[in-house]
Order: structure tokens, then C-alpha cells, then sequence
């Protein structure tokens, strides 16, 4: 009796298993990776494709990412890539967008304020790797020339970023490799597409591998889109019809500005919560210049007045005209 009833349980879990098997490992490739599904679809390798990626490799990639250094194949701790700046200062490396094929700003403060995340000029590492174009639309107004191999490349678009947005040095070959593979181990995986029933079915299916290619490719971003906003038309008065939220604005001084303007931040320049810091801001709304919240979000600063550290811009999908409005609103209400 007892062996009986082994048998079926044994067999039980069996089905169950093999159930489990056939949604996950036949419909879909052996292993959860975006990029090996793809492949196994059809699509192209990207050069930036990373065919063994090892443990120590994603360690020193994620150690040059993070602490902006790490030990060599030869052993010895390399130089700082940046003397003002690590990768994690700008970008962060998680999700940070709720629905990955939204870019709403909104959205991605009220996420990172649950998530405990900074709420960044530059966007996440997470899912990096299954891009197809960096650098995207209105970049090539700061960058110029330079975006053009960039847009098109993974490994460029970071040496752009190491020399030219760290106000740093291009990476050695090993450097380079290790942060290429660190992108590699955060990829999106199947389970972040939010695959439908009916969008299984069709993966089961006998489908053209085109058409599941293309179901795959509408569930994340391909890009990260950039738009770079004009300035309210009359700079005093704020964008026309737009109300500020001084509690949105909150989260927005606190998430972003002191981000990088605390003590021992990546800026020197102290944004705290005293009344004085606000007074500032507000004393400039009549005025143009970094101090005038218009300028300094739209335009950031420049490298190149001398001081190499500077502070990159918002992109309307980072910061919405809305956003700055509720910005202004928290200033107006602090400086009170
Ligand atoms: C001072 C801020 C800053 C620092 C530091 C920084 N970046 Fe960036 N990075 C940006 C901005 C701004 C962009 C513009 C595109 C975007 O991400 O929105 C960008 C873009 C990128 C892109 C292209 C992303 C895309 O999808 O368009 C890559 C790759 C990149 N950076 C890699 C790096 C690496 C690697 C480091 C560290 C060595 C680094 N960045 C450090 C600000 C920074
Ligand atoms: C990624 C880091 C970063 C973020 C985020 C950031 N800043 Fe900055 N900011 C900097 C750096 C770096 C400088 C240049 C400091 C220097 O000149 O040494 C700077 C400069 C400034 C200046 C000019 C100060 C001066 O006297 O020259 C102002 C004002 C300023 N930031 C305000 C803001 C506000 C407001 C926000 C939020 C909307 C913000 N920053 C977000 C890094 C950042």
C-alpha cells in the first residue's frame, strides 16, 4: 500500500514538474535571460554580447561600477576611472521605472521614493544590456559627434561615459570587459516582460519566430528615450497653466538635488534644508544662471568652465516641467 501510494505521489510531482517544465523551458529556451531567448528567436548577437560570464568577471565589474576601481588580472588595485565620480553617482542599477515600457517620470519618483531609490539625471544599468540604441534623440545637441558611435554601441557609449560624462579616463581592456559582463548579469529576465496568458500561448505556438520576436520586443524598452525641454517662456512666471505640488516637490529635493548635494556627496555645494539654501533659489527665479532652477535642470553645468566636475541635465523623461514646478513650489514654501 505504502509503495502504492510513493508511486503516485512520485509520479504526481513528476507531472508537475514537467508541467512547470513545459511553460517555462520548452515554450521558452533553457534559462531566463532576455538576451538567449532572443537569440534563440532569431535575433542578431549584439558585439556587446558576453558568452561566459564568469563570477570574478561581474565582481570586478561591479566593483568598477560602485567603488569606481577594482583589482586587475594582474592582481593590483587599477586607478580611480574618475577622480569626482562613480558610475552609481548618476545611473542607478535596479529597476527604476514600475511598467519597464513607460517613461513617466512621475511614475519613476513616486517608485523610487517606495524603493528607497535616487531619482538620477542618467538612466538604470538594469536591463542596459538588452538595449539597441544608447545615447538617444536630443543627446546629440550636448555631445555632438561623439554620440554617433555611441548610439550604436554598448562598449562606446560606456567609454563615452567613463571619459567624457565622469570627467574621467577611457577604460582598459579588462575594465571594459568587466563592466560589460556586469551588465550581462543585470539583463532583464523572462519573468520581468509580464508575459500574458494569451502572450504564452502565442510563444507556444507555432508562430514565424518574427512574430514572437517582435511580441518579446514590445514588452521592454529597446531605449531609453531623451527629449530635452524648453524653459518656460517667461522664466519669472514659471511654465504657463502648471500648478506646483510643494509635497511632490519634497521628494524631488530630497530624492534628487541631495542626492548629490549632501554632505560628502559627489558636489561640494551643500543643498540642505535650511531656510537660507531656499531663499537662494527663490532670490533667483528673476535671474538667469545655475542658480535659477530653469537653467540649472535644463542645461546642468559644463565640464568645461575649468571645473571638471559638473551636473548633468534632466531630460523631460527624467524630470517632467510639472516636476520642476512642484520643485519650485517646495522652494517657495521652505524659503517662507
Ligand atoms: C555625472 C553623471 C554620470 C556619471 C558619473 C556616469 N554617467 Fe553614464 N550617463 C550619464 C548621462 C547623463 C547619460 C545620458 C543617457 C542616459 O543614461 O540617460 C549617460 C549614459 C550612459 C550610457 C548610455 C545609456 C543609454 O541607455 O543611453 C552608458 C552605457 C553609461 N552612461 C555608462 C556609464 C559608466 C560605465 C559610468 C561609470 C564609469 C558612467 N556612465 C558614469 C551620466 C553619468
Ligand atoms: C548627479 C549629481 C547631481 C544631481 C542629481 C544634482 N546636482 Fe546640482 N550639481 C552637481 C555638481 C557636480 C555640480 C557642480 C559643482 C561644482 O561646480 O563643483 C552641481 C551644481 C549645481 C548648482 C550650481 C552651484 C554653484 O554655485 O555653482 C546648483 C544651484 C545645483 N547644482 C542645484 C541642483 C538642484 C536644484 C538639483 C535637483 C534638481 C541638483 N543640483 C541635482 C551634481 C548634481
Amino acid at each position: 500500500m505504502k509503495k502504492i501510494t510513493l508511486i503516485l505521489a512520485a509520479s504526481l510531482a513528476f507531472k508537475l514538474i514537467s508541467w512547470n517544465a513545459y511553460d517555462n523551458f520548452i515554450a521558452f529556451p533553457p534559462t531566463d535571460k532576455l538576451s538567449d531567448l532572443l537569440i534563440s528567436l532569431g535575433d542578431e548577437k549584439p558585439t556587446h554580447y558576453r558568452e561566459n560570464p564568469t563570477a570574478e568577471l561581474i565582481e570586478r565589474g561591479r566593483a568598477l561600477v560602485h567603488n569606481g576601481k577594482a583589482i586587475g588580472p594582474d592582481g593590483k588595485m587599477g586607478p580611480f576611472i574618475s577622480k569626482y565620480f562613480a558610475c552609481t553617482s548618476c545611473h542607478n542599477q535596479v529597476q527604476e521605472d514600475p511598467i519597464i515600457t513607460k517613461f513617466d517620470p512621475q511614475a519613476r519618483l513616486d517608485y523610487a521614493a517606495e524603493n528607497d531609490l535616487k531619482f538620477l539625471p542618467a538612466t538604470t544599468f538594469w536591463g542596459i544590456y538588452n538595449r539597441e540604441s544608447w545615447y538617444n534623440d536630443d543627446y546629440i545637441l550636448k555631445y555632438g559627434d561623439l554620440v554617433v558611435p555611441a548610439s550604436k554601441s554598448l562598449e562606446e557609449s560606456t567609454q563615452l561615459c567613463a571619459k567624457v560624462c565622469s570627467s574621467g579616463r577611457y577604460l582598459e581592456d579588462w575594465e571594459l570587459e568587466a563592466i560589460l559582463t556586469y551588465y550581462e548579469s543585470i539583463q532583464l529576465t523572462i519573468n520581468d516582460l509580464d508575459l500574458t496568458e494569451s502572450d504564452r500561448e502565442v510563444m507556444r505556438s507555432d508562430a514565424p519566430n518574427e512574430e514572437k520576436l517582435a511580441l518579446i520586443k514590445s514588452k521592454y524598452a529597446t531605449k531609453s528615450p531623451a527629449t530635452f525641454p524648453k524653459a518656460p517662456e517667461n522664466k519669472i512666471a514659471g511654465y504657463a497653466g502648471l500648478i506646483g505640488n510643494p509635497a511632490n516637490g519634497k521628494k524631488i529635493y530630497e530624492l534628487s538635488c541631495q542626492a548629490c548635494h549632501q554632505d560628502g556627496g559627489v558636489s561640494p555645494i551643500l543643498l540642505d534644508d535650511a531656510k537660507l539654501t531656499f531663499k537662494k533659489f527663490k532670490n533667483n527665479f528673476n535671474k538667469n544662471g545655475d542658480w535659477n532652477i530653469y537653467d540649472i535642470i535644463l542645461h546642468g553645468t559644463y565640464a568645461d568652465k575649468g571645473k571638471p566636475r559638473y551636473m548633468p541635465l534632466y531630460p523631460e523623461e527624467r524630470m517632467s516641467p510639472q516636476q520642476i514646478e512642484d520643485l519650485r513650489a517646495y522652494i517657495v514654501q521652505e524659503a517662507r
